[in-house]
């Protein structure tokens, strides 16, 4: 095994493939913008909370200052293209929502993508600077799900990878999916 000392993600993309999603957030004038999000996770049950890591240098960290509130979409593999284009561009010079189609909110004022098969509807619950990103909490108020695209298992909707595959990323624009084939059901 070869070993790095001084990690630094730039070099250290070992540690992808990962989920990304796409936060959503509305700005002042109700326009929606989208950032792709690859350091983000599930933090805790209850209260339900989520979180994701954004530089400050992105429109989007501000955009949920101000909103207090914001979307996390996850995206189908065959829309990587989108999640390329929002992790490409900025609020500041492009209107990232002119494509996407807007779905009504339940709870909160947050941009629900049509395009997504699942997103959740968060209010900000807490944030906090680790070095060169910040750390917004999300309260997870309303969860969307397409129901087309998942089944029913002890009650809760699950994804069904032979219907929709979530998108991965392993940096450097290069994105993958999930094998349904490597599914393992080791308590079955
Ligand atoms: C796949 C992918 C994942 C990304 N993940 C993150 C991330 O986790 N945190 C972050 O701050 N930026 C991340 N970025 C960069 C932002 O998405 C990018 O800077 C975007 O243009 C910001 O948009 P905004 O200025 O409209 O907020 C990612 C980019 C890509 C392509």
């Amino acid at each position: 095994m070869k070993y790095l000392t001084s990690f630094n993600f730039k070099r250290g993309y070992i540690i992808y493939p990962t989920l990304v999603v796409v936060v959503g957030v509305f700005d002042k004038n109700k326009r929606a913008n989208f950032m792709s999000c690859v350091w983000n996770t599930a933090l805790s049950f209850e209260p339900p909370l989520y979180g994701v890591s954004i530089a400050p240098t992105r429109a989007t960290h501000d955009l949920i200052l101000q909103s207090r509130s914001f979307s996390v979409c996850f995206y189908p593999f065959i829309k990587a293209q989108d999640v390329e284009f929002f992790g490409t561009r900025s609020y500041r010079d492009t209107d990232k929502s002119k494509n996407v189609n807007l779905l009504k909110s339940i709870k909160l004022e947050v941009p629900i993508p049509d395009s997504a098969y699942a997103v959740l509807e968060c209010g900000l619950y807490d944030f906090n600077r680790y070095g060169d990103h910040t750390l917004f909490v999300g309260k997870i108020e309303v969860i969307h799900y397409d129901e087309n695209v998942t089944y029913e298992l002890f009650n809760m909707p699950v994804i069904n990878l032979d219907k929709v595959k979530p998108v991965l990323y392993l940096g450097n624009g290069v994105y993958l999916t999930t094998d349904s084939n490597s599914i393992l059901n080791l308590r079955a």
